[in-house]
């Protein structure tokens, strides 16, 4: 094995004047002071985080901050999805000016994408702008949320439905704070890596297949290689298309099925990575009916997602109501929903106008 400091990788995310590196490995929080240093920012930052990250993971980036001599506040957000509200942010606002924050300043998220969503928010509105460091905690955050600068707090009425496209200065993806993650987070996370894989990767999904006895033990080495190999695969996408025109659309497999699970139940039943699992099934299921791709291409997506357990079946919740769901999915363009689909693993199609029927049929093999 290699040693643990010889672990870190950095990844380029090229966009032009908002450039920035990603750095994976274990004990990359101990660092930010350093990175961010070089950066040649301001010297007052606001790092926001939930009560129990903050105890794990706090005093390594505060000590960090001021060895290099950051003056930081801090901010204490609500757990979870509750983190992006409205009234959180107000307080995220009032604390940056409590901090004495201007626009060579920045805020910092550390812990899951709930945070990472709202404090992005945050830093991309306050004085229209500051620096915005992401300090990712979860594999979702590390391999999804904290790249590509979408921001957003959620309205009662929809998620995710104000924000700001606002790219960090930073990202640090600590692979040794996903020691402590619960397995049900862990493993939800997992579903985002092999979406990547699927979609975008053959040789990436060949490497997580193989990984999978040392990625459900967390060895430190497989899962720095794992996580940085899916930061590049999402930095790819995002520079080909920083704000969504057409190609990251490809990000969303598995989540027109299931994001309409997730809105259906609630947001109670199954965690994200969960119900993604679901809508990778039936996306790959989809491809299969209508004739984009062959039966083993499913069983090999499906073998996968069980094998890290996450669930390919039991999504029995009621077909108007998701095919409802469905229609009124953010991607919808004039009426028409592309569906993310995969020929083969490591490539996709974008399919438009599925039938209703087809996706009714789909829904029942995966209940
Ligand atoms: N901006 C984007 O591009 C993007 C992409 C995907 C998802 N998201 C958003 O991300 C959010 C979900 O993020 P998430 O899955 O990270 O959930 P989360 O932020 O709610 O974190 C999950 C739980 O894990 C805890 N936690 C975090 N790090 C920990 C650690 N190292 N050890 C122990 N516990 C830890 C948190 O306290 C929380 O209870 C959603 O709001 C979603 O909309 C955004
Ligand atoms: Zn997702």
């Amino acid at each position: 094995m290699r040693p643990v400091d010889a672990l870190l990788e950095t990844i380029p995310v090229a966009l032009g004047t908002r450039s920035y590196r990603i750095h994976v490995g274990p004990g990359a929080l101990a660092s930010v002071g350093r990175e961010l240093s070089g950066l040649g920012v301001g010297k007052k930052a606001l790092l926001m985080a939930d009560r129990g990250v903050l105890a794990r993971y706090g005093a390594t980036v505060r000590e960090s901050l001021s060895r290099a001599a950051f003056e930081v506040g801090e901010l204490t957000v609500p757990e979870g999805e509750a983190a992006k509200a409205l009234a959180v942010a107000e307080r995220a606002w009032e604390a940056s000016i409590d901090a004495g924050l201007d626009r060579s300043s920045s805020i910092l998220a550390l812990g899951g994408g709930t945070v990472g969503d709202l404090a992005g928010f945050v830093a991309a509105t306050y004085m229209r702008g500051v620096n915005f460091v992401q300090l990712p905690t979860t594999v979702l955050g590390q391999v999804d949320a904290a790249i590509g600068g979408k921001t957003a707090i959620n309205h009662p009425r929809a998620k995710n439905i104000v924000g700001a496209f606002h790219q960090p200065r930073l990202v640090m993806c600590d692979t040794a704070a996903l020691l402590s993650l619960p397995e049900r987070e862990y493993r939800s996370g997992l579903a985002e890596v092999i979406k990547h894989g699927i979609v975008l990767d053959a040789a990436y999904f060949a490497d997580v297949e193989a990984s999978l006895p040392a990625l459900r033990a967390r060895d430190l080495g497989t899962l720095t290689q794992i996580i940085a190999g899916s930061c590049r695969l999402k930095a790819g996408v995002v520079e080909r298309d920083e704000q969504e025109a057409d190609l990251r659309v490809v990000l969303n497999y598995g989540h027109t099925i299931g994001h309409a699970l997730e809105v259906v139940t609630g947001y109670a039943r199954w965690t994200h990575g969960e119900a993604v699992a679901l809508g990778i099934a039936g996306a790959a299921r989809l491809a299969e009916r209508l004739g984009i791709a062959d039966g083993a291409v499913r069983q090999q997506q499906l073998q996968l997602l069980e094998a890290v357990g996450l669930p390919t079946r039991g999504a029995d919740v009621p077909a108007p109501s998701v095919l409802d769901a469905i229609a009124r999915d953010k991607k919808v363009r004039d009426g028409r929903l592309p569906f993310v689909l995969a020929p083969a693993i490591g490539t996709f199609r974008l399919v438009y106008d599925v039938p209703a029927a087809e996706v009714r049929a789909t829904l029942a093999d995966i209940a």
